[in-house]
């Protein structure tokens, strides 16, 4: 979701803990190592040319990549503002399932003004399409379940943009917002490839799914049934209707999908007209007023006033079975509750299962689960989430030479074994360390992010990879580190100890700082990018991202659009991919006006990709997919390479 909206969320801190800022961090190593203020000519952008674990010389550092990468076998594109979408050369992109498409034998047809009714939105494709993960039936690369999430509906100036056609937010009924809340959660599409070539809804099969704001879910873990997440209508604790702001997503390696909560609190508001939030819902964001989508206006558990405890019960990662149509969906609650941007598992060195998080606002946390059980392929795998131990991560600068990189801990998040958390009088108990995560984060020292989106584990070394993504309202800037109102956001890398998940410590260090040349000539300023940003592969705030196989990181972009000014040469969202040796980006492939590049997936084989096109024309200015006088639509892009390799070679 780019924030745009002046009740929302992500932008605005809510931590106001005094804990280290992660910039305040590199501002630190940058200075007491000089490179800012020594003389040398040096700047700290050149020194990120090159992979620092591996430097063993002052000399490789200042190197640009070369053009080599034996990874990267396309061409890269230059940059769009038209609206449309553009490929490599010798790729083909293809719009599938966009908002509104019958998911049902039977399902209505999307209505192109607007006019579907809640009911028939129930049975068509959500909308704001997000994380989303191909699951292959029998090993197929021609058949499987592609999942995916529905992030939000759009909302401008107040009022719906798209969802009830030009102008149908008026009169504001019950059966819009059923409606909105059926456009939200999950889509489970059971496709197939025709001998063609053509990707097909199978709309006869049992395993197509809607899972909506208003679906049945269960609470487990550690939370589950406790007094926090107790409603009226729910005095178990266990059972809540539905699933909100699904942004990234996860998988397990059992076929499970993790669905990610993230902006749950811009659901909750009052008609009470009194500020009645106690501390923690002021650290998750809730606002003492009505809420955009105006749910809270039919439907009681939407206003925090009315029932206090509901948006206790939002927050959380969700696991689904996509091959088991009639299973419930688990929310669980062991991971924590923050606003969950995506999840990337990794296997520890004996089988635990390990699931990175990022928690998306400026000055919040990078968070790791670890299972106490073990992994065991062909068992029941079912309730491996449910029980573990939950970290939060701490950036120090670290002793080992080099520049923007340093060593990191991770804080255990535990009422009995945390001496800060045991003597905290807020949490009763582990389970309110879990509903309050932030609050604990805060407690135990966690170190302050630039807005973490995704996080992705790299297929053979282990690596982790996350996106921050900007954050521009930053107050400390001043001279001497021009990234402090960090307009481009940056991707950053840790290596655990002993290359094991199960560490407790890891190194760390940037692998891009996204910038802009053509607009900061002058390489010694940062806002120019690292060494590995040029003026043909300069963007702004990476968002969604993922490793294939065969371990291209590909990087997606959900920034400024405006291609003027401090974003001059960057064009529309869009997808690049990188080479994590060389550190080599290249272009390719670009969205359409005012839409965001989101969620990827792909075949076994490597040669069918899926992303997402989310939000196209968000400020009124697209027609995508479907061209003159239509409304934008966002929707999945299937692309192909045209000889039928594998997609980046
Ligand atoms: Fe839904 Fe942080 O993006
Ligand atoms: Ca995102
Ligand atoms: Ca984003």
């Amino acid at each position: 979701m780019y924030t745009s909206h002046p009740q929302d969320t992500e932008d605005t801190p809510t931590n106001l803990s005094a804990n280290e800022h992660f910039q305040t961090v590199v501002a630190r190593a940058v200075s007491r190592r000089g490179f800012l203020k020594s003389g040398l000519g040096l700047s700290a952008a050149v020194f990120l040319a090159g992979p620092l674990s591996a430097c063993s010389s002052g000399e490789d550092l200042f190197r640009k990549p070369e053009k080599t990468s034996s990874l990267l076998g396309f061409e890269a594109i230059p940059i769009s503002t038209e609206d449309t979408m553009t490929v490599a050369a010798g790729y083909t992109a293809t719009v599938f399932a966009p908002w509104g498409t019958p998911l049902f034998a039977g399902a209505p047809a999307w209505k192109a003004d607007g006019s579907d009714t809640a009911a028939a939105q129930a049975r068509q494709v959500g909308d704001n399409h997000d994380g989303i993960h191909f699951f292959p039936i029998n090993g197929s690369s021609t058949e499987g379940l592609l999942v995916m999430n529905h992030e939000y509906a759009t909302v401008k100036d107040g009022t719906y943009a798209w969802l009830f056609g030009a102008n149908g937010t008026e009169p504001w009924t019950a059966d819009k917002a059923d409606k909105a809340m059926n456009a939200h959660g999950v889509s489970v599409i059971h496709i197939a490839r025709s001998g063609a070539g053509k990707w097909e809804i199978k709309l006869d099969s049992r395993y197509n799914r809607r899972i909506t704001a208003s679906t049945e879910i269960e609470l487990t873990g550690p939370a589950a049934g406790t007094d926090l997440l107790k409603t009226r209508a729910d005095p178990s604790g266990r059972r809540v209707l539905g699933t909100l702001n699904n942004c990234g997503n996860g998988w397990t390696p059992w076929n499970t999908y993790l669905t990610c909560e993230e902006n749950f609190n811009t659901y909750f508001g009052t008609t009470s007209g009194s500020d009645t939030r106690d501390a923690a819902q002021k650290r998750y964001g809730l606002m003492p007023k009505g809420t955009e989508y105006r749910w809270e206006q039919f439907v009681d558990r939407f206003d925090y006033a009315k029932e206090a405890n509901e948006s206790n019960r939002f927050g959380w990662i969700v696991e689904i079975d996509p091959f088991d149509p009639g299973s419930t969906p688990k929310k669980r609650t062991a991971l924590g509750r923050i606003k969950h941007e995506n999840a990337a598992y990794a296997l520890t060195a004996d089988k635990h299962i390990v699931v990175y998080m990022g928690d998306d606002q400026r000055d919040d946390y990078i968070y790791k689960f670890i299972s106490d059980g073990v992994y065991q392929e062909g068992s029941d795998n079912a309730t491996l989430l449910d029980a573990g131990k939950l970290y939060v991560a701490r950036f120090n600068d670290g002793a080992a030479a080099g520049d923007f990189m340093g060593t990191g801990e991770w804080i255990l998040l535990s009422k009995a074994a945390n001496a800060t958390l045991a003597a905290d009088g807020r949490f009763a108990s582990q389970a309110e360390v879990l509903i309050y995560t932030r609050l604990a984060a805060d407690a135990v020292g966690a170190t302050k992010m630039d807005r973490p989106e995704w996080v992705s584990v790299h297929p053979t070394s282990g690596e982790v990879y996350v996106t921050l993504t900007n954050n521009d309202k930053r107050t400390k800037a001043d001279a001497a580190n021009p990234r402090a109102a960090n307009i481009y956001g940056q991707i950053l890398r840790w290596r655990e100890a002993g290359a094991d998940a199960a560490a407790t410590t890891f190194e760390w260090d940037l692998f891009v700082l996204a910038g802009n040349p053509v607009k900061y000539a002058n390489r010694n300023d940062l806002r120019s990018g690292s060494a590995n940003i040029t003026p043909d592969n300069t963007f702004n705030s990476p968002d969604g991202l993922g490793f294939d196989r065969a371990g291209r990181l590909w990087i997606q972009t959900d920034g400024k659009y405006s291609n003027t000014g401090e974003y001059e040469g960057q064009g529309n969202n869009q997808m690049l991919c990188a080479d994590p040796a060389s550190k080599e980006i290249r272009r390719f492939f670009v969205g359409p006006k005012e839409c965001e590049v989101t969620g990827i997936t792909f075949t076994p084989d490597s040669k069918t990709m899926f992303i997402n096109v989310q939000h196209p024309g968000e400020k009124g200015n697209s027609h995508w997919p479907d061209g003159p006088a239509s409304l934008p639509r966002s929707a999945t892009v299937i692309i192909t390479k045209n000889d039928g390799g594998v997609i980046g070679t």
